[in-house]
């Protein structure tokens, strides 16, 4: 295969140089636009781009001019890693231009018409890319990617809803200060401290799984049908989400049961051999004292989810806590395991 020329809108931010990254050696995709605001745009990448990571600015990007993001780009598929306020209208207008666009704005994720994808979780939701077309024309699409703690958790839930179904979900984060983006929150706000407050994240938390783990059925998504209460709190930890989870099960089961469903999840055999699959989506951790960000985030190139401290809840019927890496299988690296479950079913050729 050919590789395919993609654009990243919002390259210079935190999730843009996660893509920039990762986009480095991939397999089928290759970086030719990169996009960001007006103050960024006429400079090269690299002029433009406070890097961030702690591997070296990729050589094939430095040189590269930023466009304004409604500029003219030079790609078949965009990935957007634009603030929510200002992607909305812009990635519409791309996707009516023809261009694919996987986007990890919040904007479009609750669309009834849009795919708001995780490969392992709802891959036959793409069927809603058709829906879509019919709806606004044009030739390309929008298929979202899930917000970073709801993915982390829509993935530890999907087993355990298959197999018990659930009923009700209680869940506290403790997020990391790359999910506020760059310069994100101050030190003195952060520092020997906890904000027990992200704007719009519970509600995010509160919705998101549920369509994950809806039923699509006649070109629609019924959200699936139990409750979740969320309380979200930034924490002064670089990279990788925390999440204490709590919930009650439609059928009874016990622990080991419990356990058995989480270590045997995988995605279906279209996802398993995609370029950014984990070995295994979920990694099970029967350590006391797992998992933790700094330990645990970058398993299988921070792809993998690890659920730890699984056993009985005297309220509800279990409870563990969860833990996967924000900008990697929360943001970037979604969204480029999204694309490319995109091209192995046939929607990007
Ligand atoms: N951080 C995470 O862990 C995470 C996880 C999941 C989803 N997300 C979502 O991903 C998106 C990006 O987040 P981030 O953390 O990377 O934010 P960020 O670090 O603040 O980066 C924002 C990017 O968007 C560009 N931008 C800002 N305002 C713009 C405008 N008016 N027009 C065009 N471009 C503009 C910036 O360009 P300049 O450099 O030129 O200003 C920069 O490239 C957000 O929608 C966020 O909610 C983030």
């Amino acid at each position: 295969m050919s590789e395919i020329p993609v654009g990243i809108l919002g390259a210079t931010g935190m999730v843009g140089q996660r893509f920039v990254q990762l986009l480095a050696d991939h397999p089928w995709f290759k970086v030719t636009s990169v996009a960001a605001s007006e103050t960024s745009a006429g400079q090269t990448y690299a002029e433009a781009c406070h890097w961030l990571l702690s591997t070296p600015m990729p050589h094939a990007v430095r040189d590269l001019v930023v466009h304004p993001v409604n500029g003219v780009l030079n790609c078949q598929l965009v990935f957007s890693a634009l603030p929510s306020h200002v992607a909305g209208p812009i990635e519409e207008d791309l996707a009516r231009a023809g261009l694919v666009v996987c986007t990890n704005a919040s904007t479009h994720r609750l669309d009834p018409d849009v795919p708001l994808l995780i490969p392992e979780v709802d891959a036959g939701h793409t069927a809603l890319i058709e829906t879509q077309r019919r709806r606004r024309g044009g030739g390309g699409f929008i298929v979202a990617s899930a917000n970073c703690s709801a993915t982390q958790l829509a993935l530890a839930l999907k087993p355990l809803h298959d197999a018990f179904g659930l009923h009700l979900v209680s869940v506290v984060t403790m997020q990391a200060l790359s999910g506020a983006g760059y310069p994100g929150v101050s030190a003195l706000d952060i520092l020997d401290n906890v904000l027990p407050f992200i704007a719009g994240e519970e509600d995010k938390l509160e919705s998101e799984p549920r369509k994950l783990l809806g039923k699509l059925e006649d070109g629609e998504i019924t959200p699936a049908p139990f409750a979740i209460s969320a309380q979200c709190n930034r924490v002064p930890v670089r990279d990788g989400h925390t999440e204490c989870v709590s919930l009650q099960l439609e059928r009874q089961a016990g622990v080991d049961e419990v356990i058995s469903v989480l270590e045997g999840f995988s995605g279906p055999p279209e996802v398993t051999s995609l370029p950014s699959s984990p070995s295994r989506p979920l990694l099970v951790s029967c350590q006391d004292d797992r998992p933790q960000p700094l330990r645990n985030r970058n398993s299988e190139r921070g792809m993998c989810v690890t659920v730890g401290r699984v056993r009985p809840c005297p309220i509800l019927d279990f409870k563990f806590v969860v833990l996967g890496h924000n900008t990697l299988r929360g943001a970037a690296g979604g969204s480029i395991h999204n694309a490319e479950l995109l091209v192995a079913q046939g929607w990007i050729t």
